[in-house]
């Protein structure tokens, strides 16, 4: 969190200060800090610098183009799972040969456009899936680069809406049907088998799963190579949990040199390209929600701040029992008691909570307060629902920013709507 701070005790990003930004764009806004963005790629690919490796950062935690722009030019891959994702990530510079397309249902003309772009890799997921991407490689006379996913059964310790790695999940291919099916891939036109991918779940604290899963891979590979199977890539996925407490020390997540670590043991010297899709160890804490005070509303047993972001602009907490971490962008005096609030947002629902008995320090109406770690899963999972326009977006890097999404009108929030002339 190194580049969100507090000067003359006012919360900055990087150099700018989040009320300078308010004051710009108005609130609920997202804020992006572009140094911590690469600082989390960098760390990520010297991880796993001791081999051929490509860190495709996974979009879906924030597909922002100036967000993507960024580790575009600082010389990332992309893992996408949707022809718009990759028309998003072409668009904002990454080539098609650093793009790698994930996904349990990804359909014929998404096929079609992943072929036609050349893209790294295809990450097909079930037998079908096979058969019409050879189908529709054959039709345009190309060959599709594919890995495999496979499901390795291994459990791990995390919300279960974002856990994938077991059996009664819906990704991945069984591993007993791995083998033969690679082998029958091997041979067919328009098929170009690479290798083999995994991802186990998200926001994993723990590296054993990881160790499991790897372990299950490297067996794998010397299956298949051990049936005269050519095996030239593995895809690990993502995953990697990050903090979102502060000063709580059990829950600060595996060190990416320490995950590197564990797939250098596994994979290096084995003539692979290592892949793997870090999406949340990127974006995560590059990002803030920042929000104002509306009411200081005092109940009979509670007190609720309620602000102008609601769980359409945040869901992580209503969706997941997130945690996220409060701060109030005007520092708090030394020695200010800590308060039990209610955070909660305008939306009509009583799930629309940030945060039960939350202890802040003394907040009026009017006051600014950050979301911490909101840089992944926030602005992407975000939607219009009470009729709220999408929130603004806006990069920092040293002491410039700028509006990377404008807030839309009213107007433009309804335009793709119309009423049949027969009303
Ligand atoms: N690769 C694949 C195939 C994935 O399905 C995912 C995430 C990733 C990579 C990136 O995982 P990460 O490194 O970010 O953990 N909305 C949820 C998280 C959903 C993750 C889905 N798949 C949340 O807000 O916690």
């Amino acid at each position: 969190m190194d580049h969100f701070c507090y000067h003359n005790g006012v919360l900055h990003v990087e150099d700018v200060s989040v009320e300078a930004i308010a004051a710009e764009v108005g609130t609920p806004f997202y804020v992006y800090s572009r140094a911590t963005l690469l600082r989390h790629y960098e760390v990520m690919r010297d991880a796993l610098s001791g081999t051929d490796s490509l860190v495709c950062f996974a979009m879906k935690a924030n597909s922002n183009k100036a967000v993507l722009s960024v580790l575009a030019a600082a010389g990332a891959g992309v893992d996408v799972v949707s022809a718009g994702e990759m028309h998003m990530a072409l668009a904002a510079g990454f080539p098609a040969n650093r793009i790698v397309f994930s996904g349990v249902g990804k359909t014929r003309a998404e096929l079609e456009a992943a072929v036609r772009a050349g893209i790294h890799q295809i990450n097909v997921e079930s037998e079908n899936e096979l058969y019409t991407l050879a189908e529709v490689a054959r039709g345009l006379g190309k060959r599709a680069a594919i890995a495999f996913r496979v499901n390795p059964d291994v459990g791990v310790d995390t919300h279960e809406k974002i856990a994938t790695g077991r059996k009664e999940n819906k990704f991945g291919i069984d591993w007993e049907r791995i083998v033969p099916l690679y082998q029958l891939a091997s041979g067919m036109p328009g098929i170009d088998v690479k290798g083999i991918g995994v991802h186990i779940g998200s926001q994993i604290l723990d590296l054993v799963p990881f160790r499991r899963a790897f372990e299950r891979v490297r067996d794998l590979v010397a299956t298949l190579r051990a049936s005269g199977l050519k095996v030239e890539r593995v895809d690990l996925g993502g995953g990697m949990g990050i903090p979102y407490r502060r000063n709580i020390n059990d829950q600060v997540g595996p060190e990416p040199r320490d995950y590197g670590a564990l797939a250098l043991e596994h994979f290096r010297g084995m003539g692979l390209q290592v892949i793997c899709e870090p999406g949340r160890l990127i974006a995560g804490n590059a990002g803030m929600l920042v929000s104002r005070v509306v009411y200081i509303k005092k109940g009979e047993t509670r007190t609720f701040l309620v602000l102008d972001a609601g769980q359409n602009d945040l869901i992580r907490p209503t969706l997941y029992d997130a945690y996220h971490e409060i701060i109030p962008v005007h520092q708090a005096d030394a020695g200010a008691p800590l308060l039990p609030f209610d955070v909660v947002g305008p939306v009509c629902e009583t799930g629309d909570t940030f945060a039960r008995q939350r202890r802040l320090p003394p907040l009026e109406e009017g006051d600014l307060v950050a979301f911490a770690t909101a840089g992944a899963y926030g602005a992407v999972m975000s939607s219009t629902y009470n009729g709220r326009p999408l929130v603004p977006e806006v990069l920092v890097s040293g002491d410039r920013m700028a509006v990377v999404r404008r807030r839309p009108t009213l107007e433009e929030m309804t335009a793709l709507e119309s009423v049949p002339d027969w009303l």
